[in-house]
Formats: structure tokens, sequence, C-alpha cells
């Protein structure tokens, strides 16, 4: 499988890995087929995410893609987070195999999980998760 010079520079240095003891907003998310896990922590005042970290256990990809959805969202408004798709993940890192799409997905899904997370923890309604239309659903071929 061919990776990008940026996949594998995420994969092996990935930035914002660890976990925020006193995290805003914490999401989790996991694939059933692959088992792969996500986690993100947010640290966010004035609406604005001000840290943010992970912990992924899972493939390269994952690894990768959850690093570089860390850094498109640091300082980020939690609007802007929202907007966040895996498609955008996957373009910051010059593209990922399409048998691969899918390790994004958790990384976009991890981000709304933990906004959502902290809007319900401050009595906020979340949103509501809307696909950002380019999600590659996991093909049986592709397990
Ligand atoms: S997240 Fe499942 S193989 Fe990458």
């Amino acid at each position: 499988m061919n990776y990008s010079a940026k996949v594998m520079d995420h994969f092996m240095n990935p930035r914002n890995v660890g976990e925020i003891s006193d995290a805003d907003g914490i999401g989790e998310v996991g694939n059933p087929v692959c088992g792969d896990i996500m986690k993100i922590y947010l640290k966010i005042d004035d609406n604005r995410i001000q840290d943010v970290k992970f912990n992924t256990f899972g493939c390269g990809s994952a690894i990768a893609s959850s690093s570089m959805a860390t850094e498109l969202i640091k300082g980020k408004t939690l609007e802007e987070a929202w907007e966040l798709s895996n498609k955008a993940v996957a373009e910051a890192l010059d593209g990922l195999p399409p048998v691969k799409m899918h390790c994004s997905v958790l990384a976009e899904q991890a981000v709304h999980k933990a906004i959502n997370n902290y809007r319900i923890a401050n009595g906020l309604s979340p949103w509501d998760y809307k696909e950002h239309g380019d999600i590659h659903a996991l093909a049986p071929d592709e397990q």
C-alpha cells in the first residue's frame, strides 16, 4: 500500500499524543470492524479549542488521521472544528488509500463526540451529527 510522506510523518511522529487530565470534552469512538479505538481530549476556553490531545489504538492511518485532526482543530472555535470532515483530514495528509479512508472517519467522529461531550456537560444541546458527504464506509472486502 502506498502512503504519502505526510501520512508516514504523522504516523512515525504523531503530534499531540496523550491525554488532558482536566479535559472539557472527551470523545471516544471505535470501529467495530477493525477494532481500532480513538480518544480525543479537548481543553476549551471562550468557545475555542486551546489544547487537544489524542490516544489512538489502531492502524497507522488512524494514528496519522488523529494527529492531523488535532493539528487542524487546535486554536479553532467549536463551530469551525465541527466542520472538520474526514475528507479534509485525508486531504491534509495528501490522501489516504481508499481502503484506509474509514480511518479518517474515526477522527471526524471523535472530534464531533468530544465537542458534544463538552456541550452536554455545559448544559447546551448537542449538535446534530451530519455526515460531511464523503464518508467512505468500510466495505466487507476491506476488513
Ligand atoms: S481505523 Fe480501522 S484499519 Fe484504520
